[in-house]
């Protein structure tokens, strides 16, 4: 894992935005999965300013929404999908056809989730993650074995009370569903995205605690290409 440390946040985003775009130029046919949550809005602003002006172009590009709760309407403003249609994908010029995301109101779950996994078929080229105040990648939280692919999953009493922050009523979900950590650590690239220093301890763990499932950022330390990129905030336990 090699980690790319920032002073600012605005210098954290604009790096990963122009890497992003020099990545969708390379191969406009890049296949990604995205994140929702507060971490990576700064870096789908600046994309959303690399598309309007005519820097880049997602038209040949595939997104994979990473997860999704279950337990709100699907126009519930806080499902994971709607927030990554606020921050980006209701901007830029991806084709509707290649915008996936998990229907957690599907009557057949474990269906839904073999449907998601023929879709990422082959995997992704790119995945940008958050990371929880615990470690959990997407909703794959502590213990989740390696080999996991799309599948429902319970959540943390932390990972519930942080959901509250992107929910404008007080009903917070207790499960969801993600991609696996099998597809995560499959990924061509991992981008690890974590600012503020709230993140701090939790990085601190990632990069220099024991490579462990119960620990799940750290898993990626075994990836041969993922780079964690940090403000200062969250950087400051390094
Ligand atoms: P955040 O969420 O980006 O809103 O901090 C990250 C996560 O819990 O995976």
């Amino acid at each position: 894992m090699q980690i790319v440390q920032f002073d600012s946040e605005i210098a954290w985003a604009h790096s990963i935005a122009d890497r992003w775009c020099e990545r969708l130029r390379a191969t406009p046919s890049l296949r990604m999965c995205l994140p929702a949550g507060h971490t990576p809005v700064p870096v789908y602003a600046e994309m959303v300013n690399a598309v309007k002006s005519g820097l880049v172009s997602f038209a040949h590009a595939e997104v994979f929404t990473l997860d999704e709760f279950g337990q709100l309407a699907p126009d519930d403003a806080g499902r994971c999908t709607q927030q990554l249609r606020r921050s980006l994908i209701d901007h830029i010029d991806l084709p509707p056809d290649r915008f996936h995301f998990l229907r957690t109101e599907a009557a057949d779950l474990a269906e839904e989730c073999r449907q998601y996994d023929l879709a990422i078929g082959r995997g992704f080229d790119l995945t940008l993650l958050g990371i929880g105040l615990n470690g959990h990648l997407g909703m794959n939280e502590p213990g989740t074995p390696v080999e996991s692919t799309t599948h429902r999953a319970e959540l943390h009493a932390s990972t519930v009370a942080a959901s509250r922050r992107y929910l404008s009523h007080t009903h917070a979900p207790t499960w969801g569903v993600t991609v696996g950590m099998k597809h995560l650590l499959e990924s061509k690239e991992v981008w690890l995205l974590a600012g503020g220093p709230n993140k701090a301890e939790i990085v601190r763990r990632t990069f220099q605690g024991a490579i462990t499932p119960a620990v799940p950022s750290s898993m990626l330390r075994q990836h041969p290409n993922c780079i964690l990129f940090v403000d200062a905030g969250a950087g400051a336990g390094l």
